[in-house]
């Protein structure tokens, strides 16, 4: 059961730990920001090297592991060293993402695989890696799948990418109906294009702008609100959303 807490007016998120994949850059850090003011230790885990450094920078607790989330040893070692740091991890964050554009009469097999693989297997591992902790040590926790508006849309030269959130989405809704009975919550969000390196490489120039004109909201989206609506799902105040999928769009997709 996920049980009842009195609402918290301060969305607290104390003495919680973060698993974030991705965390070194664009949503991922901008989360690990937002996660360090509110007194959550970080385990951040990252193709780049510095991915320590940059833990460090937030707090001289936390801690980062390089590696690829797509090598199983390496998904098992960043769970082993958040716990060894923190004794227990609260939350997962899955983050790891990439972008590449191609016509879709036009994509080879590799092109397809690499981006299902780091997108959306990668993603369910890593959960499938925290759940099965929190299941075996009867604890509750919280996980939050960066999934897209290409989860729900379709976006030129973007189909191996909406295939991918797509498939976050779906796995997300699995999950938490598995999980539910474990007190484990899990819920996607889904942004419109945020002003990260990924956002850049898709979106910057005409194609972008004339986008943009289309968004009710009329601009693209700031990694830090993305961060604040992470952290509200993971905080005790959001305990009866579970498989949601969280547009944040400006309302671009309601059209
Ligand atoms: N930026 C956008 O416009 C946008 C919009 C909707 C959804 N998203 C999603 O948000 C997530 C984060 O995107 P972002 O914009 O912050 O991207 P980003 O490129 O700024 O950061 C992604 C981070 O993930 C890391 N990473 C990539 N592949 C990895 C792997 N195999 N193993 C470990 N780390 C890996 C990178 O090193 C980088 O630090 C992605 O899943 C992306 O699809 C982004």
């Amino acid at each position: 059961m996920i049980p009842y807490k009195k609402t918290d007016a301060n969305f607290s998120l104390e003495g919680k730990t973060a698993l974030i994949t991705g965390g070194a850059a664009g949503i991922g850090y901008a989360t690990a920001e937002f996660f360090a003011k509110k007194g959550v230790n970080l385990v951040l885990a990252d193709l780049n090297s510095g991915v320590d450094a940059a833990a460090k920078k937030l707090g001289p607790k936390n801690i980062g592991v390089p590696g690829n989330v797509c090598d199983a040893a390496y998904r098992k070692n960043v769970i082993e060293a958040g716990l060894k740091a923190f004794g227990k991890i609260d939350i997962l964050v899955n983050s790891a993402g990439i972008v590449a554009l191609e016509k879709a009469e036009c994509i080879s097999e590799d092109f397809w695989n690499k981006t299902i693989s780091v997108n959306l297997t990668a993603g369910f591992m890593m959960a499938q890696a925290f759940g099965a902790y929190l299941i075996q040590n009867k604890l509750p926790g919280s996980i939050v799948n960066i999934a897209s508006q290409a989860g729900v849309i379709a976006l030129d030269k973007h189909v191996a990418y909406c295939a991918s959130k797509g498939g976050i989405i779906s796995m997300t809704q699995v999950l938490a109906l598995e999980w539910g009975k474990y007190g484990i919550r899990v819920n996607a969000i889904s942004p419109t294009v945020v002003l990260t390196e990924l956002g850049h490489k898709a979106w910057d120039g005409p194609v972008g702008e004339a986008f943009k004109k289309e968004i009710p909201a009329e601009r693209f989206a700031e990694p830090d609100e993305i961060a604040g609506v992470i952290a509200f799902l993971c905080s005790d105040n959001a305990a009866m959303i579970t498989g949601h999928n969280l547009l944040i769009d400006g309302g671009y997709t309601i059209k």
